[in-house]
């Protein structure tokens, strides 16, 4: 069992900074105090500039209130620092990793990957649903960063 000192620093980035990767932060982090790990240091960035110094989209924000996890976030951008700083950076779509790559220094240490390659159901791309009618999609989201938090932190043990 992983203790306290074996935090690692892990920074989700999807297109907006408003819907997936806010919600992959606070339930990593949800999933990190349930199991006692405390100095993690989580934190979530955006491709696209369109909504820095926003909070979550409102939908999201309801699924996480329904399920009492705390999501407290502003909208920021990928930076170059953020790919030495961080020892994941965890995407949510193929489109975000070729974009997380392609703003990527000549030299860094992070790990960047799909976030849904730690599903135990295997769904390895976590879709956008901010164009979505309703919130579904954002419960569906929601479990899947659940199960990809288990799987992940499960797979460091
Ligand atoms: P996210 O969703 O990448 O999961 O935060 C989106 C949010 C905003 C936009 C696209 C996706 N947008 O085009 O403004």
């Amino acid at each position: 069992m992983a203790n306290s000192e074996d935090g690692k620093k892990i920074l989700f980035i999807c297109l907006g900074n408003i819907c997936r990767s806010p919600t992959a932060e606070a339930v990593l982090n949800h999933v990190l105090k349930e199991r006692n790990m405390t100095n993690w240091d989580v934190d979530s960035a955006a491709i696209g500039s369109w909504h820095v110094g926003l909070g979550p989209d409102s939908r999201a924000v309801s699924v996480m209130k329904r399920h009492n996890i705390p999501m407290k976030h502003k909208a920021r951008q990928l930076t170059k620092a953020d790919f030495v700083h961080y020892d994941y950076i965890f995407g949510m779509d193929h489109d975000n990793i070729s974009d997380i790559k392609a703003r990527a220094p000549k030299t860094y240490t992070a790990r960047i990957e799909l976030f849904g390659s730690y599903d135990l159901k295997k769904e390895l791309i976590i879709r956008d649903p901010y164009y979505d009618d309703d919130d579904a999609g954002f419960e569906k989201c929601y479990e899947q960063c659940l199960r990809c938090s288990n799987g992940f932190l499960d797979s460091l043990k």
